[in-house]
């Protein structure tokens, strides 16, 4: 492949931050918190973008989705519940999320286990969506095939149509919202020499146990 040559060669030292096991929140998602308004300051695109890891059978699978809320010690995401993604969290409630923050060299891992949110919680969320979002989200069979791209814009079209007249559009019972409730976060800081900073904490009871891990 006409690739493989630059990407042997692609390589940048990271050095411009360090995370030392001192500096850390003892709460995880209080040195979450403070990362993430890190890196909206730095105007990181998409920085509440992650990607989230599932499991069907004993194949892992991953997409990208958006961070929506941490309410509740929980990291908060929305989706359609009968997508690929929501039957494989019925059968198996344990995922993965990784956020990457490139202008900041900064990774952070998750590991925990979902449940759906609240109707309620849904509701309020799904009235706070452009419109043309809550139509998309009734519109689109999530995760199905369709025949072409003219099948898919039919359907967004007879959906604008049968809510024309309707003020507040109501979220369809198959889309909603899931709160990830962590057992695990790792946060990593690029150093040079890829010598870089991991530091993880791991749930223990009630507590957060820190331990800094060989980059
Ligand atoms: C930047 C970005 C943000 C996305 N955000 C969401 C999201 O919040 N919810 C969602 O259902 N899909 C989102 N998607 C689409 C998903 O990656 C995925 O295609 C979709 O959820 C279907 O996944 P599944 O078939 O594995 O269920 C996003 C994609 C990208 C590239």
């Amino acid at each position: 492949m006409e690739i493989n040559k630059t990407l042997e060669n692609l390589r940048i030292d990271y050095q411009s931050e360090y995370l030392d096991l001192k500096d850390c929140e003892k709460d995880p998602l209080k040195q979450f918190d403070k990362w993430l308004v890190e890196s909206l300051k730095a105007e990181c695109d998409e920085p509440n973008a992650f990607i989230l890891s599932t499991v069907k059978k004993d194949q892992p699978r991953s997409r990208v989705l958006l961070l929506k809320g941490i309410h509740d010690q929980q990291f908060i995401f929305y989706t359609n519940y009968q997508s690929s993604k929501g039957s494989e969290l019925d059968q198996n409630s344990k995922v993965a999320m990784t956020f990457l923050w490139l202008p900041l060299q900064r990774q952070v891992r998750i590991e925990g286990v979902v449940n759906k949110v609240s109707e309620e919680t849904s509701n309020d969320y799904f009235q706070k969506r452009p419109r043309g979002s809550q139509l998309g989200a009734i519109a689109s069979p999530q995760s199905q095939r369709v025949e072409n791209r003219e099948a898919l814009e039919k359907m967004f079209a007879e959906t604008e149509t049968k809510f024309k007249n309707i003020e507040l559009i109501p979220r369809p019972s198959h889309w909603g919202g899931y709160g990830v409730t962590p057992t695990l976060i790792e946060f990593w800081q690029g150093r040079n020499n890829r010598m870089h900073d991991r530091i993880c904490y791991v749930k223990a009871g009630d507590t957060w146990e820190l331990q800094r891990l060989a980059p």
